[in-house]
């Protein structure tokens, strides 16, 4: 308890909230943070919901590129997945917030009620961050114009976008771990997206994904109001905890955590993560990543080969497609040419995948697994088609621009290699 103390305090700091304010616990990973943050939603919105179950009417606002633990989660809640109402996303994966407010003004003159906002913090593909601020003001013009009792909770999924937040006090102009000058843009703008989360009521942390360096799972739900915790309490809606010990603990956490029993593992691996490596050790961790990706995007886009399927991601992972023709093109010629053809989109998708199948298998010789994985469906088309791509991920402390360009070059040989073979 101690450890998760001294954490709660860290995460205060990296968001200039007061350390009273901000209360984190850990929990088993980001479906948990997103648990949390549904189950404060439905207990903010109806009070009793604890007891006679939350209504039929009652809706959580979810983004289109969320991970699909959201809807895990508004399933086992027994709010049921038709109940979470998707916002659709822009080119980038940012939610579009005029059409969060057209979904909830909508629902809200039906009589519906809207418990809560689960938006993006950074997760896989783009590792978008949704405009938390635009959120928060239509949240409260909603609570203005509608005279709702409650104010909807605000989460933001940051499990693995949190990483940014260890810019807070980087001084970008002196930049005195000499970050490179052509990466620093865009770790500047992804950070000052990721501190608006301190506006938020609730984010989640993951040490296990990503660069935070824990075991799995190593989840922490944030909260910054520790007080909304106590809709959580179980004492307040008449479950008797007798078989605790709380009559003589100085601090019972378990009358708000789901579990009854939870680890010290992750409190202790957190707290071990984030003093060995300290703010600046993250810094340069995040900013190695940063830049190696963008060696490996900028190689990838000069060749005829690939191309990249997320050029605008501020983030450390890259989709690289197969070029149709082995043609240099850009993501936006990518998608203007499958649109309207899609035996060109079935024919690259199963192309890329038996490459991929091709290089896993083989793994003798000369050809060899290839640092990746496979994702059959990181992006959907206009008219709803899946795109499938290789999925890389650089999160190795170890990567640098030799390995990233050994990288590129195997792509290109396996690739040729493995055309030869299907063309015998
Ligand atoms: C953005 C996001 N949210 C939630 C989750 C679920 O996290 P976990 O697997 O720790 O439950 C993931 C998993 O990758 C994720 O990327």
């Amino acid at each position: 308890m101690l450890a998760e103390k001294v954490i709660s305090e860290m995460m205060a700091d990296l968001i200039d909230l007061p350390k009273d304010k901000v209360r984190a616990l850990f929990s088993f990973g980001g479906t948990a943070s997103n648990m949390y943050a549904m189950k404060l939603a439905i207990n903010n919105a109806v009070p009793n919901a604890g007891k006679i179950g939350a209504p039929s009417n009652l809706h959580v606002m979810i983004t289109a590129n969320a991970h699909f633990s959201h809807k895990t989660v508004g399933d086992w809640l027994g709010i049921g997945i038709d109940r979470l109402v998707q916002i659709k996303a822009d080119e980038e994966s940012r939610s579009i917030i005029e059409d969060a407010e057209i979904k909830t003004r909508s629902i809200i003159e039906k009589g519906g009620v809207i418990a809560g906002f689960q938006i993006n913090g950074g997760p896989f593909y783009d590792f978008a961050i949704d405009d938390i601020g635009a959120f928060i003001d239509l949240r409260d013009r909603l609570i203005k114009e509608y005279n709702l009792s409650f104010s909807p909770h605000i989460h933001v999924d940051s499990v693995i976008g949190w990483i940014w937040l260890v810019f807070n006090g980087y001084d970008f102009e002196l930049n005195p771990l000499k970050i490179p000058a052509e990466i620093l843009p865009i770790i500047k703008e992804q950070f000052k997206r990721k501190y608006q989360v301190r506006k938020a009521d609730s984010w989640g942390v993951d040490f296990h994904k990503g660069l935070g360096g824990c075991p799995t799972p190593c989840g922490l739900f944030v909260s910054n109001n520790s007080n909304d915790l106590l809709l959580l309490s179980k004492k307040e809606r008449g479950i008797d905890t007798h078989h605790l010990g709380n009559d003589w603990s100085l601090e019972d956490p378990s009358d708000i955590t789901l579990e009854t029993s939870r680890s010290a593992g992750k409190a202790l691996s957190a707290v071990g993560s984030l003093l060995v490596m300290g703010k600046n050790g993250f810094r340069r961790l995040l900013a190695n990543q940063i830049f190696c990706t963008k060696v490996f995007r900028d190689l990838i886009s000069e060749g005829d080969y690939f191309l990249v399927g997320n050029p605008h991601a501020l983030g450390f992972n890259t989709m690289v497609l197969l070029s149709p023709g082995n043609k240099r093109i850009n993501w936006k010629e990518f998608l203007s040419s499958v649109s309207g053809d899609d035996k060109l989109l079935d024919h690259l998708n199963e192309e890329v995948k038996s490459f991929y199948e091709f290089c896993l298998k083989s793994n003798s010789g000369d050809i060899s697994r290839l640092g990746c994985s496979f994702s059959k469906g990181f992006y959907k088309t206009k008219s709803g088609k899946a795109v499938s791509a290789l999925k890389y991920c650089l999160v190795s402390p170890h990567a640098n621009s030799e390995h990233v360009k050994n990288e590129v070059d195997k792509l290109k040989s396996q690739l040729i290699s493995f055309r030869t073979l299907k063309n015998k």
